[in-house]
């Protein structure tokens, strides 16, 4: 039993995202087997409202090259952006505290740890650029919903997604999560064939770490738990 948890602990604590890929196919059954795992995440009425798209090869490349192109034309005209809307919003409108800070200290940290400076603008524009190369990934993922569905599915997919990463993690593959995807929801999905009826939750890429980049030894901190826990009975103090 504490052998089970101690793994389960060590995996949960270990994951990172992974922004540098080595350049190694992933098999499609060990795909499978993690996409098989992932859907073993509870969801409000046993819904299940992952649908998952899978981008290798050529069509991965197409859509990165658009999206690339796409990036650096909203970077020359950032009033263009306006254009470009996600499905729904991930980000709050207006950043408040604690968030804003805890945003621009993980934007600010993994930009030094790249020797990026504030002010160098093209520099930024490059590392954000890499997002839409999946990072490098030989896989790319994106997840849609049925446009039906509500916040509650939002909460069922976090646990989907969370399941996918351990599932992938277990099997020496890293991943990162991708909300950077969103802006560009609608050119995503005509290019994945999705219907009109869904809407696009974010991307993933998957693949191998490369861990000799510099960029996946960034670590991020986290709260412990009596920061975030208000405890109303005192009646579970140990001893
Ligand atoms: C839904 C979601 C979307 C994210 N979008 C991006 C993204 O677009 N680009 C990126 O580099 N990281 C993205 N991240 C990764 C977060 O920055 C990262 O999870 C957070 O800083 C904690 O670091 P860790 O994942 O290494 O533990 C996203 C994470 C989540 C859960």
């Amino acid at each position: 039993m504490n052998a089970r948890k101690n793994l389960l602990d060590e995996l949960i604590c270990s994951r990172h995202s992974v922004r540098a890929y080595l350049d190694k196919p992933v098999p499609r059954s060990c795909l499978t087997e993690v996409l098989d795992v992932a859907a073993r995440a509870p969801s409000g009425s046993n819904m299940q409202p992952w649908k998952v798209y899978v981008l290798q090869g050529e069509l991965k490349r197409i859509l990165v090259q658009k999206v690339c192109a796409l990036h650096d034309e909203l970077f020359l005209n950032p009033q263009k952006a306006q254009l470009y809307k996600p499905h729904y919003a991930y980000y709050p409108k207006e950043w408040v505290s604690p968030f804003l800070e805890r945003r621009r200290e993980n934007g600010w940290g993994l930009y030094s740890l790249l020797g990026i400076e504030r002010g160098e603008k093209e520099k930024m524009h490059q590392q954000h650029r890499k997002n839409f190369e999946f990072f490098g990934a030989p896989v790319g993922l994106f997840f849609t919903a049925h446009r039906s569905l509500e916040g509650g599915a939002l909460i069922d997919y976090g646990m989907f997604l969370q399941n996918l990463m351990l599932a992938a993690k277990g099997r020496g593959l890293g991943t990162c999560p991708q909300a950077a995807w969103n802006s560009f929801s609608e050119v995503i999905m005509s290019h994945i064939g999705a219907s009109e009826h869904e809407k696009l939750i974010c991307g993933m890429s998957l693949g191998w770490p490369d861990n000799a980049q510099l960029i996946n030894s960034f670590g991020t901190p986290r709260l412990s738990a009596d920061a975030f826990t208000t405890w109303l009975d005192d009646e579970t103090i140990d001893g």
